[in-house]
């Protein structure tokens, strides 16, 4: 099915809606299957790709969860596990639910790169789960894996960025370590807008280093499992 015959829009900066459409290239998806085959993690400027619009809404969004206090201290571990630990963690998180015009075409776009990713590397991902997440200056995530190994249930992990002209002296960047030597840094992505790193999620400990300014981003999990756990 093409975008277009869903007939979404989405809200631009200045008010008025503009229809979604994705400028899809094969190549792109190919490049992010080979990354996650080869090394386990890529980054990819996705700016050009995502219906106009789209970004901004996404950022307004997370803008107002934030100013009024609607996003909640993230936590480590999922049900009975679940704790806030601010010496591991101190972003404020909030689930989306794909019901607004920019998280609709979103949701499309993360369900187009769930297709293209089981038929290029047959991981059998069922869903995905997304949420915005905001640092404030001073906050950080140590380095962690988003999955534990045999679970089954996150198996990669995907990040999109939404602050515009984010600069590296401005800390927040995102560190991929390699998982078979501690001190060992493997690439590092600076949260720019339209900026989306992929990752497998058992596989890839990972950390953000503390922000000096305010940085928003989502993050999203794509799993094998089908029933979604209890948060
Ligand atoms: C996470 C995470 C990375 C980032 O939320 O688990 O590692 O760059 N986020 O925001
Ligand atoms: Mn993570």
């Amino acid at each position: 099915m093409d975008i277009s015959e869903l007939n979404l829009t989405v809200a631009s900066a200045s008010g008025e809606t503009l229809p979604i459409t994705f400028a899809w290239t094969e190549d792109w998806l190919d490049e992010l299957a080979f990354g996650l085959t080869e090394q386990g993690w890529v980054s990819h400027d996705v700016h050009e790709y995502l219906p106009i619009g789209m970004l901004g809404a996404l950022g307004l969004e997370v803008q107002g969860l934030h100013r009024r206090q609607a996003m909640t201290l993230a936590g480590i571990g999922r049900g009975l596990d679940h704790v806030t630990d601010p010496s591991v963690r101190r972003d404020r998180i909030a689930w989306l639910d794909g019901v607004s015009p920019p998280q609709k075409a979103l949701f499309e776009f993360l369900t187009r790169i769930q297709v293209a990713l089981n038929k290029r590397l047959f991981l059998g991902l069922r869903r995905f789960e997304a949420h915005y997440a905001t640092y404030q200056p001073g906050d950080f995530y140590r380095r962690h894996v988003d999955s534990f190994v045999g679970r089954a249930s996150r198996v990669v992990s995907l990040v999109l960025y939404l602050n515009d002209g984010w600069q590296a002296e401005q800390g927040g960047a995102l560190q991929i370590h390699n998982k078979d030597s501690d001190d060992e840094v493997c690439g590092t992505v600076l949260p720019e807008a339209g900026r989306m790193v992929v990752f497998l999620s058992e596989e890839v400990p990972h950390e953000v280093l503390k922000a000096q300014r305010t940085r928003h981003s989502i993050a999203c999990w794509f799993r094998q499992d089908e029933v979604p756990i209890p948060l």
